[in-house]
């Protein structure tokens, strides 16, 4: 298993990619803002350049049809789709779903699809969206998506026609027993479903880990991933976030419903013509980077633990590659912190108090993270820290003696996040 990303051949060579990219790929192992702050690596570009060059219009295309068709196998759907980016993908599937308005669409309230696809719901699929506040805080629940249905014939309502659901959430991974819950309601009721799965390999990665299978061996991970999206009738993924393509993502479904999202693709004007080039990259990525997920995720929780150990709080479950971190506790702000990392002879650059790791982050960029959040807290005089904060620096420091009784589970907390 990979648990560092540091002992292995770099990802550039100035012999290969110039010394312009290997100084970039030094600045992207220490980028948290997003992980699509990945660099395509030698490899990669060496895949793209032996890649098929036929037209993917005309279904001419070698490469780009066999990505295709290891995804929809992966995936256990019978066919997919590869688009230009997750927004698209999004909503090239909502778009195949919705037939007719009056229709709705039901989500998180935070749900990308919703909040950050700059309206891309009402404007190509006429749609109402019913974003939801999950009563738990960190997901929906059957009872939750039951109590926003809308059933029935009255003429005041847009029927639902689908649910969608986002996995991972904020790095948070959806339980799988509640997703087929609202799965079950929904086919109940002849309603469709829909995963944004932006992020949905790193839920697999760490579903492979936890069945101790091998993430580099494709039967295991088809095996995760085809259990993942049994509840949906078609799903996105993208292929530029955690693996690391530089362009791409993916509609998988019935061969039917991929068939009419390629016309829609086209009147979306994102009909691709010598795609080869760049599905070559995103095979590689799959083949190559995947494995590295569960690495970035140990890296993750390392940070995580070096912010708490120095008194932030971790505002959400850190289950894959995001660390939200809030730092009010040590009575510092968000930007104070943003411009300690920037200051650093090596700089560190996050936007906001949401920290995202990937494939290419170092482990020595963590270390450098938590060493100056440790500073900047040890500059903040005890007293002008709040309560909490005390309790959990002493807290930290009896962690040297095991505790006795059994820890309980730290309640998850209701947590605002964001993009
Ligand atoms: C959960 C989620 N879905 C969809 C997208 C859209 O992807 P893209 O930026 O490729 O359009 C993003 C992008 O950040 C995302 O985080």
């Amino acid at each position: 298993m990979t648990t560092a990303n540091s002992d292995r051949t770099p990802d550039i060579s100035a012999a290969v990619g110039g010394q312009k990219n290997v100084e970039q790929l030094h600045k992207t192992s220490r980028d948290f803002r997003s992980d699509t702050f990945t660099m395509p690596t030698d490899a990669q570009l060496m895949a793209a350049l032996t890649a098929s060059r036929g037209d993917d219009v005309y279904h001419e295309d070698s490469d780009t049809a066999a990505l295709e068709a290891r995804i929809a196998r992966m995936c256990g759907k019978e066919a997919c789709l590869f688009g230009a980016s997750g927004t698209m993908t999004n909503q090239l599937a909502i778009r195949t779903h919705m037939k007719q308005p009056p229709h709705s669409i039901i989500t998180d309230h935070r749900a990308h699809v919703h909040m950050f696809e700059a309206g891309g719901i009402a404007l190509f699929s006429q749609a109402t969206t019913h974003g939801i506040v999950p009563e738990n805080g960190i997901h929906l629940t059957a009872e939750d998506v039951r109590g926003a249905l809308q059933l029935g014939n009255n003429i005041h309502i847009a029927p639902t026609k689908l649910v969608c659901l986002e996995n991972t959430l904020s790095g948070i991974v959806f339980p799988q027993d509640e997703v087929e819950r609202i799965s079950d309601l929904a086919r109940d009721h002849g309603i469709g479903m829909h995963l944004d799965g932006a992020r949905l390999w790193n839920v697999a990665a760490k579903e492979v880990e936890a069945r101790g299978l091998d993430a580099s061996k494709e039967a295991d991970v088809t095996t995760v991933l085809t259990h993942l999206l049994e509840p949906f009738d078609t799903a996105s993924l993208c292929l530029s976030k955690g693996i690391g393509a530089p362009i791409g993502s993916a509609i998988v479904g019935p061969k039917e419903f991929i068939e009419r999202a390629r016309w829609f693709r086209k009147a979306f004007g994102g009909g691709w013509r010598q795609s080869g080039p760049l599905a070559a990259m995103a095979d590689h990525a799959l083949t190559h980077h995947f494995p590295r997920l569960a690495g970035t995720h140990a890296l993750a929780r390392r940070l995580a633990n070096g912010l708490e150990a120095a008194g932030f709080e971790i505002a959400a479950p850190v289950d894959t590659n995001m660390v939200f971190f809030d730092a009010t506790p040590l009575g510092l702000t968000t930007k104070q912190v943003v411009d300690a990392l920037a200051a650093h002879p090596d700089p560190i650059t996050i936007s906001a108090n949401r920290c995202v790791l990937h494939h290419q982050t170092s482990p020595q960029a963590v270390d450098d993270f938590i060493k100056v959040v440790t500073l900047l807290a040890e500059g903040v005089p005890v007293d002008k820290r709040s309560p909490r904060e005390v309790g959990n620096i002493r807290k930290s420091i009896q962690v040297l003696t095991p505790p006795s009784d059994p820890v309980p589970e730290k309640p998850r907390k209701r947590v605002k996040l964001g993009y």
